[in-house]
């Protein structure tokens, strides 16, 4: 039996704000429970729902050395669909509204997380084969495992594993404070450890020190090793190649599933989509205020509003996109200047545009069902979950070919009959307009070659089935 631990910031469903939250909380449940003995730990943040705070129980609590401060670590515990949850208590680190906020409080805050998640591990007496941790917050892990952790036997042997969700996010700030908070030694911070550009970099710290690094996506992959979507570590990216891999994300397909969903007005599958997916549009039409018609092309949005996402490409012309026979359902919180665009277009385009700002998981099951196609332009994609998702629902993904968009979205061919989606090359406004435009052509003339790209997009499999498979070959390799 192979044990390992999940260490992230976030997951679901106990707190989420993006797709980290969605693969941390679903993934742990695809492994062979024979072989593999998988648990997760994470902060309990003040924040999260009271109802989850509730069932979490009390294990242990003990004093911890963080640099020259002793902070108190709680631990708690919670088993959640076959899965072993822990939680690390903090009041000072892991209070406020959101799980994270200003950088130089999260600095301390993930040093304090980090170190945390491997000194719980011989109070609570599980002693994992296997670390792997998930993103910047988490990028301390394997610096501190081979640092102050590896002379006694307990920790000897624990290899650890980085995945970059996101190679943008990577915990930047100065050495001095960082060492004062850390209580690393100077030694770790030159450029061939975890400082970058004359700061520390937690992220760095991770890919330097971590036994094996994965991100989300093969074309990811191969995509950081430049210096567009390198992020400054590109060179770090090609040094580490070896020890790099790309799984492609799955989601979780029985939350995810139109058959079953609780919080569509009209389940569907791959059979009878024909009939009764339009219900669900019809619906969503009328509870958004928006011209009711079951005959209109809805196109969906469900995002983070953030430059990531391509909502540049999307302001340049949404008005040109407006004149079209469509209707835009977007649903997003994030950068206030994109807020406020779309509810600049929902007010100037009554009945056509509707701009929900704010977090809701019913609100985006509905759009994934109702929609005809969704949109995703995105600069750039580690992997994207929202695609998957509409895949899953038979609503044809639009997207730029980029990362896990290029891995998991087939382009139409109307020549052969082929693909699941429509997708662009260049990062380029009029590029994406041309490909809606081409689609909007498809579903308004060519309905049974909709319908077609639909049973092709619903017949895809992106469960976890095959890449859980992926990661257990990497945990046998690494720990065999
Ligand atoms: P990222 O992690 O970069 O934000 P992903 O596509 O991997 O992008 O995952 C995004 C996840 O967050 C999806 O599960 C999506 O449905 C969800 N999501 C994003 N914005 C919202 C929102 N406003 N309300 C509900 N769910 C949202
Ligand atoms: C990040 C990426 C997204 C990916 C998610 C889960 O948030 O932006 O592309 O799907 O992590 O891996």
């Amino acid at each position: 039996m192979k044990k390992v631990l999940f260490v992230a910031s976030e997951v679901v469903p106990f707190i989420k704000t993006g797709g980290l939250a969605d693969v941390v909380g679903s993934l742990p449940k695809y492994f062979d429970k024979e072989q593999f003995d998988v648990r997760v730990i994470a902060p309990k943040y003040m924040c999260m729902a009271q109802k989850w705070k509730d069932q979490m129980q009390y294990l242990t609590h003990f004093y911890m050395e963080l640099g020259w401060r002793t902070q108190y670590v709680g631990i708690l515990q919670m088993e959640y669909e076959g899965v072993q949850f822990y939680f690390v208590d903090n009041e000072f680190y892991f209070a406020g509204s959101k799980p994270y906020g200003n950088i130089y409080e999260d600095i301390e805050k993930f040093a304090f997380f980090s170190r945390a998640a491997l000194s719980a591990l011989p109070v609570i007496g599980f002693q994992p084969d296997i670390i792997h941790c998930h993103d910047w917050q988490t990028g301390l892990v394997p610096v501190y495992l081979k640092d102050s952790f590896h002379g006694g036997e307990f920790f000897a042997n624990m290899k650890s594993i980085m995945t970059i969700h996101n190679l943008k996010f990577q915990g930047i700030w100065d050495k001095k404070t960082v060492m004062n908070i850390t209580g690393l030694s100077p030694y770790y911070f030159a450029p061939d450890k975890l400082e970058a550009y004359g700061d520390a970099n937690y992220l760095k710290g991770g890919i330097v020190y971590a036994d094996a690094i994965t991100t989300v996506s093969m074309t990811y992959a191969e995509e950081i090793k430049t210096p567009f979507y390198g992020e400054h570590l590109d060179g770090l990216m090609q040094a580490r190649s070896n020890a790099l891999r790309g799984i492609v994300n799955g989601i979780d397909y029985k939350e995810y599933d139109p058959e079953t969903d609780p919080f569509i007005k009209k389940n569907y599958n791959a059979v009878n989509f024909r009939k009764e997916k339009v219900k669900n549009k019809v619906a969503l039409q009328e509870e958004l205020g928006l011209t009711v018609d079951p005959k209109k092309m809805m196109i969906g949005v469900v995002s983070r509003l953030t430059d990531q996402k391509g909502f540049d490409l999307i302001e340049y012309v949404m008005d040109e996109l407006c004149q079209d026979d469509i209707q835009l359902v977007v649903l997003g919180t994030g950068e206030e200047r994109y807020e406020n665009m779309f509810r600049h277009f929902a007010w100037k385009y009554q009945g056509k545009v509707s701009a929900n700002i704010f977090y809701s998981e019913a609100m985006s099951h509905k759009i994934y069902a109702s929609c005809d196609a969704f949109l995703m332009p995105s600069l750039f994609e580690p992997c994207g979950l929202s695609q998957l998702m509409s895949l899953r629902y038979g609503t044809l993904p639009i997207v730029r070919e980029t990362g896990g968009l290029k891995d998991t979205v087939e382009p139409y061919n109307e020549f052969e009959s082929t693909g699941t989606g429509f997708s662009f090359c260049n990062y380029n406004a009029h590029e994406m307009l041309n490909t809606i435009r081409y689609a909007e052509r498809i579903y308004y003339d060519k309905k049974r070659e909709w319908n077609k790209l639909i049973d092709r997009a619903m017949a895809q499999d992106f469960s976890w089935s095959n890449s859980a498979k992926k990661y257990e070959e990497l945990y046998n390799w690494l720990a065999g």
